[in-house]
């Protein structure tokens, strides 16, 4: 081989090299892309949210919030339950800056319906209220700024719908002055139910026990869900 042949052969290899290069740093940006598509799977938490004031909210609130919001697909998860059981009476216990209240305040609003939401910490309620009104959901939302164990029993009227998300050693109290104010059909739902945290302990075996209540714990979303029966 001459040695023009072998500056050619060099060219060939290196022009090769880049190619293959560039392919493996195009692949590893699709990669990426892939999980810019996992995060479109994402997207799917979204699907049929039309209020496009609440969907940048949904999107990015639990971000600029320290962890303490649900995950977008636990608020999800509690928007279909509303939406396939048609509930409108609807009380949070523990509402932070009001993250999951979108989420059921929106899927309570669909039903015609309305949510109570009690917090203990004054700014935390305020910032709720504002959140509330500029995903235009003040209408149907009402923030008590309250503990809720002194809140729930100034709460008019029954619920058909209850989400427990606040002081874990008080969920068995709460579920005290909440459960015979069910309707039939209702459910009392409650997050960061494992089955393995000791300061709960006291709820899960109630809602475990209870002859009234079909439980179910989503393991996933750590979410349980307790049906009322007959009364
Ligand atoms: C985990 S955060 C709630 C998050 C909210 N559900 C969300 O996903 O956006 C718990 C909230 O419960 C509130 N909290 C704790 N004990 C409470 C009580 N006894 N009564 C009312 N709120 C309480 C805390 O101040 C906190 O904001």
């Amino acid at each position: 081989m001459n040695l023009k042949n072998q500056k050619m052969n060099l060219v060939a290899a290196v022009a090769f090299m880049t190619l293959f290069l560039l392919a493996g740093s195009i692949s590893e940006a699709q990669r990426r892309g892939g999980r810019g598509v996992a995060g479109s799977a994402n997207e799917s938490l979204f699907e049929g949210i039309e209020n496009e004031q609440v969907l940048p909210m949904l999107r990015h609130l639990p971000r600029t919030h320290g962890g303490s919001n649900v995950p977008a697909a636990d608020g999800r998860f509690l928007y279909d339950l509303i939406l396939e059981k048609g509930y409108t009476r609807g009380l949070e216990i523990g509402t932070s800056n009001g993250y999951s209240g979108l989420w059921i305040g929106l899927a309570l609003k669909k039903n015609g319906g309305e949510l109570v939401t009690i917090e203990i910490d004054p700014r935390a309620a305020d910032e709720a209220r504002d959140n509330f009104k500029n995903a235009g959901l003040d209408d149907v939302i009402e923030v008590m700024t309250s503990d809720a164990l002194d809140g729930i029993p100034k709460v008019p009227g029954e619920f058909d719908f209850v989400f427990i998300d606040a002081h874990k050693p008080e969920y068995y109290d709460y579920l005290q002055l909440v459960r015979h104010r069910m309707e039939q059909g209702g459910a009392i739902t409650a997050h960061n139910v494992t089955g393995r945290d000791r300061s709960m302990a006291d709820f899960e075996e109630a809602i475990m026990n209870d002859p009234g209540l079909e439980t179910e714990i989503f393991s996933r979303h750590t979410i349980s869900v307790s049906l009322v029966g007959e009364k």
